[in-house]
């Protein structure tokens, strides 16, 4: 036995990183994975990769047409929804002074009113079925605190981390538990964006911010996404049916909280 047997995820932002290790792990527990992703060919892959237990699907988290469109498809395709992972989210750099107002809105747009929408479409789904479900936000050591230059991509994340506890409080009585991953520095593309952000601002050769931070973790090293597929796992499983609104740091020792 399994520990996701029969059950079945949407999982955002999928088609790489984080989010493609998090679908791979849950095939590998038993469950049937939608990889939902703006990048439909990358999805498309991601899930041919996966096999017969995974499906494509096109989403762009900070448009509501279609993330209705998304859910529906995933409902209708898989049998039901019981787990989401909001996990499609941008990275953003600059000085305070700097800052312009569409970054902020599309981080925003991405980061924050995505996780809402995107729990809010499955929230309401995952209650007119009446089976309960899993909704995991991914959030960041940068929501924990703010940083000089990653302002909005901070308050982003601090955003997710309150979301996480109001709606794991106001769902928890349709049984479904909201809880939320704080990972700290992941290799990846993601973190080649990151690097190419403070080469810019800092004057870091091209690298050289990813092996700072790599000496920093108590740990000793990055994470990779492999590192957080456990406490995914767990948080969906029937283990983690006590555990409501929190937030859990999974990054080598770097934050307490
Ligand atoms: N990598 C890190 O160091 C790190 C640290 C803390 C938190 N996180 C968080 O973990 C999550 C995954 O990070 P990652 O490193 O795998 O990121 P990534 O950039 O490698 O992958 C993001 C995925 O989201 C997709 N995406 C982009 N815009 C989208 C949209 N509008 N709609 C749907 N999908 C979209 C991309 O195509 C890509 O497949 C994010 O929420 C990120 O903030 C990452």
């Amino acid at each position: 036995m399994k520990r996701l047997d029969g059950k079945t995820a949407l999982i955002t932002g999928a088609a790489r990183g984080i989010g493609y290790a998090f679908a791979q792990a849950y095939v590998g527990e038993g469950a049937k994975v939608a990889i939902a992703d703006i990048d439909f060919a990358g999805a498309q892959a991601a899930a041919e990769d996966l096999g017969g237990a995974a499906i494509a699907v096109e989403l762009d988290v900070s448009d509501q047409g279609s993330i209705g469109r998304a859910v529906d498809r995933t409902a209708e395709e898989l049998g039901g929804i019981d787990i989401l992972i909001n996990n499609a989210a941008v990275f953003t750099a600059a000085p305070v002074a700097e800052i312009t107002r569409a970054d902020f809105d599309r981080a925003f747009a991405m980061n924050v009113a995505g996780t809402q929408f995107t729990l809010q479409a499955v929230a309401h789904h995952m209650i007119a079925r009446g089976k309960g479900g899993r909704i995991i936000n991914m959030a960041s050591q940068a929501g924990r605190r703010g940083e000089p230059l990653v302002a909005v991509y901070c308050a982003t994340k601090a955003a997710v981390i309150s979301l996480t506890q109001s709606a794991g409080l106001d769902l928890i009585r349709h049984g479904i538990n909201v809880n939320a991953i704080s990972p700290g520095v992941v290799d990846g593309a993601h973190w080649d964006g990151v690097d190419a952000f403070f080469a810019k601002y800092e004057g870091k050769a091209p690298g050289e911010k990813k092996q700072e931070v790599g000496k920093a973790v108590p740990y000793g090293r990055m994470g990779t996404p492999g590192d957080l597929t456990g406490m995914a796992v767990f948080l969906a499983s029937e283990e983690a049916d006590y555990v409501v609104a929190q937030t859990y740091n999974v990054d080598g020792g770097q934050w307490m909280s």
